[in-house]
């Protein structure tokens, strides 16, 4: 991928969101994490972050938003359901970003979406799990600046196929699909 990203929270107060936060951050492939003013039990983050990331994903803990030491270039994204908020969809990563989240009951601090450059929403209808937003955001970012190759827009088997727009499998080519139907 592109560019390197951090990802962390403001406030968090449940240990094993923070752990499936790490967790998630460390699986895609985050350069480091952070919390600021976390008042979490330490040793419930273990039970949810079972990939280890205290040994793979560097962590900073501050105590302000005062103590906060971004790398140079780094942009502060806030990542909040709020109508001024960027679309997630419509959005364009910054290439060296650090994704900050708010608590499980409040919104990211005025204090900390002062700091942010940016602001962006995942669309839905009402606030969703701190760790699935910050899944989803660090996913959209894999989607854009992770080189993939485009794909379909459509599955349409009458869709005229390309080099970039190869013809998806169906069922009956998946060699796992082969076995199953053996039975
Ligand atoms: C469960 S929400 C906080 C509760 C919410 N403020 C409320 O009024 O119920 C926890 C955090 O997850 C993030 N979050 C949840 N849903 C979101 C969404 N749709 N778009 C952006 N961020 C979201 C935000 O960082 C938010 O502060």
């Amino acid at each position: 991928m592109r560019g390197y990203f951090g990802i962390g929270v403001e406030r968090i107060s449940k240990a094993m969101n923070l752990g499936a936060v790490l967790r998630t951050g460390h699986a895609f492939g985050a350069s480091f994490a952070f919390t600021v003013r976390a008042h979490h039990r330490s040793k419930m983050v273990d039970r949810a972050d079972t990939s280890k990331s205290d040994q793979h994903l560097p962590l900073y803990e501050w105590d302000s938003l005062d103590d906060m030491r971004l790398p140079k270039g780094c942009v502060l994204v806030g990542v909040e359901l709020d109508e001024r908020a960027v679309n997630l969809p419509s959005f364009r990563h910054p290439l060296n970003a650090a994704y900050i989240l708010g608590p499980e009951k409040g919104s990211l601090s005025p204090e900390a979406s002062a700091l942010c450059t940016h602001i962006v929403k995942i669309p839905t209808k009402f606030c969703i799990n701190v760790s699935l937003a910050a899944a989803l955001v660090m996913y959209d970012r894999t989607l854009t600046l992770g080189q993939h190759p485009p794909r379909s827009i459509s599955s349409n088997p009458g869709q005229q196929a390309d080099n970039n727009n190869p013809p998806l499998p169906t069922v009956d080519q998946w060699p796992l699909g082969n076995n199953l139907r053996k039975r």
